[in-house]
């Protein structure tokens, strides 16, 4: 199996690894093919993505693909960052194996279960930076 040489740089010196403190939204998701977790933190600021985030117990395709997909979607609008699919991000890479597509589902879902945590927070009538997010009771697989 070849990684190309930017998942290997994206594994090797992964961006966006770590926490945010005081998130606008939280997404947590796990892989239903392999059971490893991907949970991603948004910052977000006149509806845009201003700081984004990963922790993952995902495979060395989660890590790059989680790395370039924060990468991607930082600067965005809320909106447009619902528009980047695991797919584009996997293709900016220059590709990944077959077998390992499925790893790149975790990035493109936990960004997404973050955002609708944000979203959840506002129709709530909550400040979603001074909320804490709320985890989830079970892990949702994907
Ligand atoms: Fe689980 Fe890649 S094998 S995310």
């Amino acid at each position: 199996m070849n990684y190309t040489e930017q998942v290997m740089d994206h594994f090797m010196n992964p961006r966006n690894v770590g926490e945010i403190e005081n998130a606008s939204g939280v997404g947590t998701v796990g892989n239903a093919k392999c059971g490893d977790i991907m949970k991603i933190y948004i910052k977000v600021e006149d509806n845009v993505i201003t700081d984004v985030k990963f922790k993952t117990f995902g495979c060395g395709a989660a890590i790059a693909t989680s790395s370039k997909a924060t990468e991607m979607v930082k600067g965005m609008t809320i909106d447009e960052a619902l528009t980047v699919t695991n797919k584009m991000v996997a293709e900016a890479l220059g590709g990944l194996p077959p077998v390992k597509i499925h790893c790149s589902v975790l990035a493109e879902e936990a960004l997404h279960a973050a955002i609708q945590d944000y979203k959840d927070k506002l129709a709530r009538g909550e400040d979603p930076d001074a909320t804490p997010s709320v985890e989830p009771e079970e892990i949702q697989y994907v």
